[in-house]
Parts: C-alpha cells; structure tokens; sequence
C-alpha cells in the first residue's frame, strides 16, 4: 500500500532565522502525530546543514529542490549528488517546472538529473505537467508521455521503485487556481496506467502527488482522490501553520 507523502518546496524563500522558526513549529506540531503519512522539506542548497542539524532525530525528512546530472567536474555554480549526500538528504526534486521554463532543462537533462539522483541513493521527485496552452489544445497526455518516456528511456522502468512523481499543471502553480481534484485525479490514472503498460507492481506502489496552489483548504478534497498520494506544496510550505493542516489532512 501507498502511505501519504507531503513535501514542501521552499523554492528561493527563507533565511536562517526564519528557517528555524518554521521548522520549530512544523516539527513541534507534526512530530508526534501517529501516521503512516510522510512528511518533508526540499530546501536551498545554503540552508541544508542547519536543515539537517534541526530535523535529525525527528520524523521529518528533508532534501534538495535540483542537483546536477554531472558527478563531478568543472561545472561552476552547480551541486551534485554527492554533496547532497553529505548531508543526508533523502530528497531532490527533478525537472520542477520552473527548471524547465527558466533554466532550459529538456526532459533529457531531466532524466540525467533523475539518474544521477538515483545513482547516489537520493529518491527524485520528478515533476510533469502541462502548460495552459498545452491544456487547452488537448495535448496535456502527450507532453507528460514526452516527459515520462524520456526517463523510462533512460533510466528504465524499474527506476520507478525508487521516486516519487509529482503532477504539477504549470498552471496551477502560484496561481491559486487549483487543479480540480477530478481534473488531477484524471492526470494521475493516466500516469499511473502508463507505468502500469510495463510494470503493473511497479505502478501500484508508485506514489503520485499533486502540486500547484495546494492550500489548507483544498488539501483534503485532493488527498482523498484514489491515484492522489499526497502533495509537493510551495508557497503554503512557507506558512507553518498551512502546512502543518496539510500534512493533518494527508494523515487520515
Ligand atoms: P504553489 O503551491 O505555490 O502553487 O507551488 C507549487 C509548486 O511548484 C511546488 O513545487
């Protein structure tokens, strides 16, 4: 069976004074929660030593929002998985759409960063999902095929037994327009299924989360969506308080 995971992603927010408050609070409220659900952060590369001082030893797990598809090299400004093991992040985030749109990650440097994770043990959240324009033109299926295929590609479809993917319509995300929880649900299936053509045990164990404007209010009506295995939540992660009601409501 899936358990709930809800993972927050700070993106480029925080600083150390605020970090610890958050986390104080995230972890003074969810700690002792008895749930199967789990419960992270994806936080800067700067903050990922205090991160980790806070958070070891409690029930909350913390990781990276990218890493670099390279192990080592002269590769200026970037971070690869090693690093990130040296501060036993158990997280990274893959091909967020952001890293897509921004910084011209194709879905082959997004399957290299997948591999790269998995090659230092690090589980890749891999984010897929569809632009309004490509919503609207009825071809939401055919571009996270595009994205999907290009890592079973590369790194086969067993991979799937170690990361999570995350659905995130680009649309959705910072908008405050959420997807509707039949609308994500519909997109989880479809995901699901696609693993599913060529492993079905795979599939079933695979958890899928949503991802764009997931808010205290919304969260449960998501959670509750058969394929909907919890959540990547940005700007309600900031806010201890919201995410801390989203991670109650993954716990039922
Ligand atoms: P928001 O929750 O702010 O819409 O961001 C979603 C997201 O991009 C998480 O990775």
């Amino acid at each position: 069976m899936r358990n709930k995971l809800v993972v927050g992603n700070w993106k480029m927010h925080g600083n150390m004074a605020e970090n610890k408050q958050l986390l104080d609070s995230i972890v003074a409220a969810i700690n002792d929660l008895h749930t199967k659900a789990q419960f992270a952060v994806c936080v800067p590369y700067p903050y990922l030593s205090s991160v980790q001082t806070t958070l070891r030893g409690t029930s909350i797990h913390w990781g990276a929002q990218n890493l670099s598809q390279f192990d080592k090299g002269a590769y200026t400004g970037e971070v690869s998985s090693g690093m990130l093991n040296d501060f036993a992040c158990d997280y990274v985030i893959v091909g967020h759409s952001e890293r897509r749109a921004l910084y011209g990650e194709t879905n082959e440097i997004v399957a290299e960063k997948y591999m790269a994770a998995q090659r230092a043990g690090i589980t890749p959240i891999l984010c897929v999902g569809e632009t309004l324009e490509q919503r609207e033109s009825g071809v939401t299926e055919k571009i996270i095929d595009e994205q999907l295929n290009a890592v079973i590609k590369l790194a086969g479809i067993e991979s799937f037994t170690k990361a999570v993917i995350a659905y995130e319509p680009v649309w959705a995300i910072g908008t405050g327009k959420t997807a509707s929880p039949q609308q994500a649900q519909d997109v989880h299936v479809f995901i699901r299924k696609k693993i599913a053509s060529q492993g079905s045990d795979i599939a079933k164990d695979l958890s899928i989360l949503y991802g764009g404007s997931v808010k205290a209010n919304n969260a449960k009506e998501l959670f509750t969506m058969p394929d909907i295995d919890g959540g990547l939540i940005g700007g309600a992660s900031l806010v201890a308080d919201d995410f801390v009601a989203i991670c109650r409501a993954a716990s039922h």
